[in-house]
This record gives structure tokens, sequence and C-alpha cells, in this order.
């Protein structure tokens, strides 16, 4: 069975295209009709890039969690919403039908409000891939705080800048999170995270890894406990608090060009229109047809095409608490044949790994039920693909390249599932709503094709439902990054390309941004936590292509100390301290692949690093390297070059 804002074919969402863009207004607020509100809105769009003001369904009264809950109940109260596998194969998975989910989220809405959560709270949830992490951010949204969370594989350095950047209050977490063959002690993480820490109130722990813990008198509490108290009480309900439309719902941090990662924040309304309405129209969800998205929730893919996107469309989502590898590098495959997935959406870097292992793993498991398969994150390069194409789809299942970025909330740019036509590492056609332009540096529409397609920065021209609405607490970040770059348009900070037909192909970030593993890490971010170590003298870090990772980490670093830098064994003792050193600031994901000693760093007259120059060392390019001769110190290029690794 379909939805009634579904689209069934070319035309229509030619027609829909159409429609959306000579009218947004009556286009969303059509689709809105289908919604639960508490009170109807009395204006539809409201907006201004140059502030940016940008206010969706004003005056509207709502709360997401009577979207993605109670509105299925009656029907489809014993239909599975979360299905969860554990990490260890063995262990027994859970499923949660639409009515269990209610009542575990309607239980910590109580938990959270007799802790002392209230609506416009901040809430720091770092927690494994477990059920309680989804009941956890529901119910955030269900008494109006505003949930943040934290990847669970980020330092504590990381948590306590972000703590502090929301000023939360609140931390959700668990005892420990098991990944692969690792159990990673969250709670230690948080309690280092706490050091010196006087804002936050409460930390909830759940039980996962029954890790040894240290819970401190008057701040940590157990959620088992507190839920047995609701339990107690008999409460099964929880009146969901009235929201906004515009009220924030959650806050995701994600890193830019600067060194200071940037609350990205999402409004209610908005944000459940459009991830609802993508992820009904891109993947083609059917009812009763089973979605497993392999994110982690800690990202936006996790929030929008996990949680709120399958939740509020009444869809079955599957959460996998493991990595693709362990205890085989079969174990998508294993779940996708145990739990007859219809739907399968991950990152090229997992497919490009799984690749590696060969056919091996994937035979043996049934694939048949698959229907439709996505990719998020990055770029997939054709060799991916087809291989996806071929041994997964089987040659019968759509791919769906979905672009969009935790800014957009939801896909901007993707094919419909078997609807509109895919294109081999092509994202394609833009979704309803959303009006993609291409810019040269000036910010003048790329006019002239280049080797038969048109060539630019990829720019969006105006407000889609779930545009982001501002960085917490620094509302002018949000402008001088995304609106104020070219007049008039939110810009992405990706290149992209366009041909004859409309269709998009990205190219990748021209920002400092790097994208590795289909995670955003900023350069600064990781020059910030290299010079950290007490014997860097500076740093430059640039990406390069990585086969597996899309693109990998290159640092070039100054050094300076007793140790025989020339030595080999000395060397690698060094980087392991820089790894070090990043893991304890960020985290293991900003690990640079590629540590080079240099010397000095191409830098111009007025200082500034040239890492143009630097990209291309990286990228194995030894001639043509542009223009030197404005460096202050040309000499360097050539060492570093010799240098190379
Ligand atoms: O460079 C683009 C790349 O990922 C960036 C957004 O990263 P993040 O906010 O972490 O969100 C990732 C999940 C949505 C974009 O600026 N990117 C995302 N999807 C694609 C992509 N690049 C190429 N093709 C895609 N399908």
């Amino acid at each position: 069975m379909s939805y009634p804002y579904q689209i069934k074919s070319f035309e229509q969402y030619q027609a829909d295209y159409k429609r959306s863009i000579d009218d947004p207004a009556e286009f969303w607020s059509t689709i809105a009709e289908h919604f639960t509100w508490k009170k109807k809105w009395h204006t539809t769009l409201n907006w201004n890039f140059k502030e940016p003001k940008i206010e969706w369904f004003k005056g509207a009264k709502l709360n997401i969690t009577e979207n993605c809950l109670d509105r299925h109940l009656e029907k489809y109260g014993d239909t599975p919403a979360l299905i969860w596998e554990p990490n260890d194969p063995e262990e027994h998975h859970r499923i949660l039908t639409y009515r269990k989910l209610y009542e575990k989220v309607c239980q910590f809405s109580h938990v959270l409000k007799n802790n002392g959560v209230k609506k416009g709270d901040r809430v720091c949830i770092y927690m494994g891939m477990i059920p309680e992490l989804a009941i956890a951010v529901l119910a955030c949204a269900r008494v109006g705080a505003i949930h943040s969370v934290v990847f669970g594989g980020f330092s504590a350095q990381s948590i306590a800048d972000r703590l502090y950047d929301a000023q939360a209050e609140y931390i959700v977490t668990c005892d420990g999170a098991y990944r692969g063959q690792k159990d990673i002690p969250l709670k230690s993480v948080i309690d280092d995270a706490l050091i010196g820490n006087r804002i936050v109130k409460k930390v909830i722990v759940t039980t996962r890894t029954r890790t040894a813990v240290s819970m401190i008198k008057g701040r940590d509490v157990w959620w088992e406990d507190e839920i047995k108290k609701v339990e107690t009480l008999g409460l099964t309900d929880f009146p969901a608090e009235e929201m906004d439309a515009e009220d924030p719902l959650f806050i995701l941090y994600t890193s830019g060009s600067t060194g200071k990662p940037k609350g990205v924040v999402h409004s209610c309304a908005g944000y459940m229109l459009f991830t609802n309405y993508t992820f009904i129209n891109v993947f083609q969800y059917q009812r009763g047809d089973i979605h497993f998205c392999t994110a982690d929730i800690g990202w936006i893919t996790g929030h929008s095409y996990i949680l709120y996107g399958p939740l509020s469309a009444g869809a079955t989502t599957l959460m996998f608490e493991g990595i693709p590898t362990w205890p085989d590098a079969g174990r998508f495959w294993n779940i996708i044949d145990k739990y007859k997935v219809n739907i399968l959406y991950t990152a090229p870097t997992a497919i490009r790994s799984l690749m590696g292992f060969g056919l091996g793993p994937v035979h043996g498991h049934d694939l048949s039920s698959l229907k439709v398969l996505g990719t998020v994150g990055e770029p997939i390069n054709e060799e991916a693909w087809h291989w996806y194409d071929d041994n997964i789809g089987k040659n019968r299942c759509p791919i769906v390249d979905t672009w969009w970025q935790t800014e957009t909330g939801g896909i901007l740019i993707s094919n419909l599932a078997g609807i509109t036509p895919a294109k081999a590492s092509w994202a394609t056609l833009p979704l309803p709503g959303v009006e993609p332009i291409l810019v040269d540096d000036k910010g003048a529409e790329i006019a002239e094709k280049e080797d038969g397609v048109y060539k630019g920065n990829l720019c969006i021209r105006t407000p889609w439902p779930s545009t982001i609405r501002t960085t917490y607490g620094d509302h002018e970040r949000c402008r001088t990054n995304y609106f104020a770059t070219y007049d008039n348009l939110y810009f992405t900070g990706d290149g992209a390309l366009k041909d004859e037909d409309g269709n998009f192909r990205i190219t990748g970030r021209v920002d400092d941004v790097l994208n590795v593993s289909g995670h955003r890490i900023g350069t600064a971010e990781v020059e910030n936590a290299i010079n950290m170590h007490a014997n860097v003298v500076e740093s430059a870090v640039v990406g390069y292509p990585h086969d597996i990772k899309g693109q990998g980490i290159y640092a070039f670093v100054i050094y300076q100390g007793s140790h025989a830098q020339n030595t080999h064994g000395t060397a690698d003792l060094i980087r392991k301290d820089i790894h070090q050193t990043v893991t304890r600031i960020i985290g293991a994901i900003a690990k640079p692949d590629k540590i080079q000693f240099v010397s000095g760093l191409p830098k111009t007259r007025s200082g500034k690093i040239m890492r143009r120059i630097l990209r291309k060392i990286a990228e194995g390019e030894t001639e043509n390297l542009g223009d030197t001769t404005t460096l202050l110190d040309p000499g360097v290029v050539e060492e570093i070059k010799n240098g190379k690794l």
C-alpha cells in the first residue's frame, strides 16, 4: 500500500516538481494536511536568506512524536516499528511494535520529566546503537527538550565542547557500547567530559555492557531504576508537549572549515514533513516494507532515515548495533536474509570495504527480498556502484544515490527508486521543492558547458521545509557559513556537475572540509588537535583519494624535539603519539592516515598556507603544482615532494 503523496511515475515527478517550484507554499501545505496538528498554521512560508529567516507553518502547534507514534496506534499498533539487531548475532534481537515503542517513549518521557527536563532544555545523548537510544531521542522530542546526539566515537573533549556550546544540563548515556569485538566505556568517557563541568545536573545511564561504572551521588541515576518508579505508578502514557512549528527539535554538531563544530538546528514541523516526504518518495516505501539504514543515529542519516522519516511514515525500521565486518564480512547480507529486508541504505565506504572481501561473504545469503538500494554520504565511484548493482541488487533493484547534508535535514538530490532514472555515480534530479543552481566563484549562474557539462559550486535557490534554521547560540555563524557567500543563495560547500537533462553529479567539497568514510571532518579541527601535541610547531591537513574511505587524511607536520625524526622507528613512534593526541582531542575517526614530517610549509608572504599545493602533492601530483612564485620559500616544496609518503 502506498501513500497519498507518493510519486508514481516520471510524469508525476515532473508535474509535482513544477508545482512545488511555482508555488512552494501551496505544494507543502497540501502535504502537511496529512499530518497530525494540535493547531493549524496561519502562514505556510515566510523567508529571507539575508538574515537568514526561514519559517514554515508559522502558527502551527504539533508534537513530532504524535506523528511518529500516536497516530499509528489504532491501525498499526501491532506492526513492528523498530527491529533491533544486536552486535553479536548470537544475542537475541528485539522487536518493538508501534504500541510498545509508544509505551517505552512515554515511560522515558516521565523519567526525563521526573529528573527535571523541561521544554527547551538541551539533552546530550551519547549512546551505542541500542533501542534505548531511539527511545531517548523520541522521549526528548515528546517532552519538548532539544536533543543533541553525539556519535559514540567522539572523545571526552569533543563531548565537553558540545555540552558547553549547547549549555546542556542533562545527559543520557550507557555504561558501554559494543562495536564488533570492542567494548567502549561510554559512561567513563562522559565522566571525563564532565570534569570541571558545572552545568550538567543529571546523567541517566542505561545498562548495555555491564562494564564497571562510577555513579556519582546526586548526579547519576540508572535508567532501569527510574523506569521502575514510573512502572510502579502504572504510567504508560505521557501527554506530548505542544510545540511551535518553528521550535527547535534538535541540535546536531557537524564540522565546518573552522576548528569549532557547528550546532546545526532543525525545527519541528519542516523537518518532520521533509524527512517523511523524502523517505516515502526516494525509497518508494510501501507499507510493510522493512527498511534497513546502516548509519549510526549519531549522524544526520540516522536521525532522518532510521528514526523520524520512517517512523512518521509508520514504517518498520531496522537498527543495527554492530559493524559490517564482524563476526565476518557477511554481516549485512546475513541481516537482510534474516529479516527479509526490502530497502538497504548504506554508505559507499561500506560498499567499497565489503567489495574487498570478494563474493564469498555474499554467497549463501538470500537477498531476494531486496527491492531498493541506496547510498549516502559521499560520491560513489562507478566500480562500487556496479558491484552493488550486480551482486547485491542482482540488477533488479534501483539504486538511489542520495545527496544531502546535516544542514539540509533530508535528501535534496536523488533519483526516486524505479520512478526517475538512475545514472551510476550521479545523484541525478532534485526532489520537489528543491531548486539547485551551479554558480561560479562570483555567484553568477554557470551558463557555459565545459566538456559537455555545467560545472560549478552547488547552491540552492529557495528554502525547502528542513533548511537549517540556525547554528545554536550563534546565528551570525549560520549566516556567514551558508548564506553570505552568494547573495540570496544557500551555499552547500560542494562542487557539482550538471548534464543536459538536469542531472547532478556531486564532485566533493570545495571548502576545507574532508569527507572520510562518509564522515565530515574539518581540516582546521584536525590541525588544532595535532597542534596540541607538545612538540608540534605547526601542521597542515589535506585530503587525498583513498580506495576505501573515499578520502584519507594527510597531515604535514613540523615537529621539533630531541627525537631523531629520520630514524624510521622513532618517526613511527611520534606518529603514534600524534594519533593518540588526535584521538584524545577529537576521536579516532579523525586520526591522520599519513603523517609527513616537514621542516616548513608552503606559505605566501602574508603567511597563508597554500593548501592547493599540499593537496596536489598528497594526491601524488609532482609536476603541475601551479604558480609557486608567490611563496615565501619555494624551496620547501621540493623538500615536501621528495618526502611524500
Ligand atoms: O560533500 C557532500 C557529501 O557529504 C556532505 C554532507 O555531510 P554530512 O553533513 O555529514 O551528511 C552526510 C549524510 C547526508 C555533503 O556536503 N555527500 C553526501 N551525500 C552525498 C555526498 N557526496 C556525493 N554524493 C552523495 N550522495
